[in-house]
């Protein structure tokens, strides 16, 4: 039987969101609801809102999530009911060249649940980044969700489902950060920050954060920033050379998305350093390098989607880590909401004060 839950939905561009009832069908094949626990408001989220991402309106939104799974359709058998979940936004092959060359946040062949959930007088909702979990339930592909241990808080779980991931795995897995590495992360919101936690996990002997907000800076330093740099005031590059003997740091993370930071990023790595960008820019953007610049500083660039995450491995694996207290993933909770109070953390993003609200059920 479908059953009606709330959820919050995006009617339309730049409108208000709505508590709404929405309809969740039974899991049909491969499918599994999940009766979420904890979702956190990420600036994707706003994005669908705000119509940047598509057109697809109307959104049920909420994408970082973690919950107990329901109900299972036919031929599930890797989640069963009564597990604990963090839900990740596709499930992958497994098959497909980029998932069998070990990159399979570049698989060629990722699915969500066949079924739509909907309004109650049947209008299809598109749920945002596959998933839609500012609800009560939400219908997933099976191969979105993945069990991890039941005893961590929801609030925290369900950060590893978008921004504290791409961050740390933007360190560990893209930048493949080492032992006495130095690392500079440029941009210290909640993805920044996770990259510094990322960073220190991998046992990076000098981490430099760089900031135009004090306030991001000392937060910076709480999650395990050794050196702080002010970008108002400050040249970065300058800064980061200086503290690294003059050569520039061994990897670079971008997490801002704008076209002066990925130059600073380019030019304050090691020249054989690697340069890790985050931060999503907008279709419009440009950068213009001096290709001399180009040729000669060698490394390597790379872009990091969802931190090069493999869920099945880094979840449960972080999870483990923070429940031994060797990370502290509650240092990214601000807040905890209701599912009413939505459209007030979107408000609060912009105040910069906030890294993660998270509604909990
Ligand atoms: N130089 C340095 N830092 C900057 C600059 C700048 N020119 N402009 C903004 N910042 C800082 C802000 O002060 C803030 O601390 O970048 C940080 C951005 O943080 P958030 O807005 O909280 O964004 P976050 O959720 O961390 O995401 C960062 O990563 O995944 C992407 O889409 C995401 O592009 C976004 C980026
Ligand atoms: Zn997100
Ligand atoms: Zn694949």
């Amino acid at each position: 039987m479908a059953q009606q839950v709330q959820g919050v939905v995006a009617p339309g561009k730049n409108e208000p969101v709505r508590v709404e009832t929405i309809v969740v069908p039974d899991p049909g094949p491969g499918e599994a609801v999940v009766k979420v626990q904890a979702c956190g408001v990420c600036h994707t989220d706003l994005h669908y809102k705000q119509g940047g991402i598509n057109d697809d309106f109307p959104f049920l939104l909420g994408h970082e999530a973690a919950g107990v799974v329901e109900s299972v359709g036919e031929g599930v058998t890797d989640v069963a009911p009564g597990d604990f979940v963090i839900l990740n936004w596709r499930a992958v092959c497994g098959n497909c060249r980029a998932c069998l060359r070990g990159r399979p946040q570049y698989c060629f062949n990722t699915h969500n649940a066949a079924q739509k959930m909907t309004l109650t007088d049947g209008t299809e909702l598109s749920p945002a980044l596959g998933i839609g979990a500012f609800a009560e339930k939400t219908l997933v592909a099976a191969g979105q969700c993945t069990k991890v241990d039941p005893s961590v808080s929801p609030a925290v779980a369900g950060l590893l489902g978008c921004g504290v991931m791409a961050g740390i795995g933007a360190a560990i897995n893209t930048g493949q950060v080492g032992r006495g590495d130095s690392v500079a992360v440029i941009g210290c919101g909640g993805v920044g920050d996770a990259a510094i936690v990322g960073a220190r996990l991998a046992g990076a002997a000098r981490i430099i954060a760089v900031d135009i907000d004090d306030r991001k800076l000392e937060t910076a330093k709480s999650m395990g920033a050794t050196h702080t740099v002010n970008s108002r005031s400050t040249d970065p590059v300058e800064a980061i050379r200086e503290l690294t003997g003059g050569f520039g740091a061994d990897v670079v993370i971008e997490a801002v998305g704008r076209p002066e930071t990925y130059k600073q990023a380019f030019y304050a790595r090691d020249l054989a350093g690697t340069v890790v960008l985050v931060g999503v820019p907008t279709p419009e953007m440009t950068l213009e390098l001096s290709l001399i610049d180009v040729f000669g500083r060698g490394g390597s660039l790379k872009s990091s989607w969802y931190g090069d995450c493999l869920p099945s491995r880094d979840f449960p694996m972080l999870i483990d880590l923070h429940q031994q207290g060797r990370i502290d993933l509650g240092a990214f909770v601000t807040e905890t909401i209701g599912l009413g109070d939505v459209e007030k953390a979107f408000a609060r993003m912009h105040e910069g004060d906030v890294l993660r609200s998270v509604v909990v059920f």
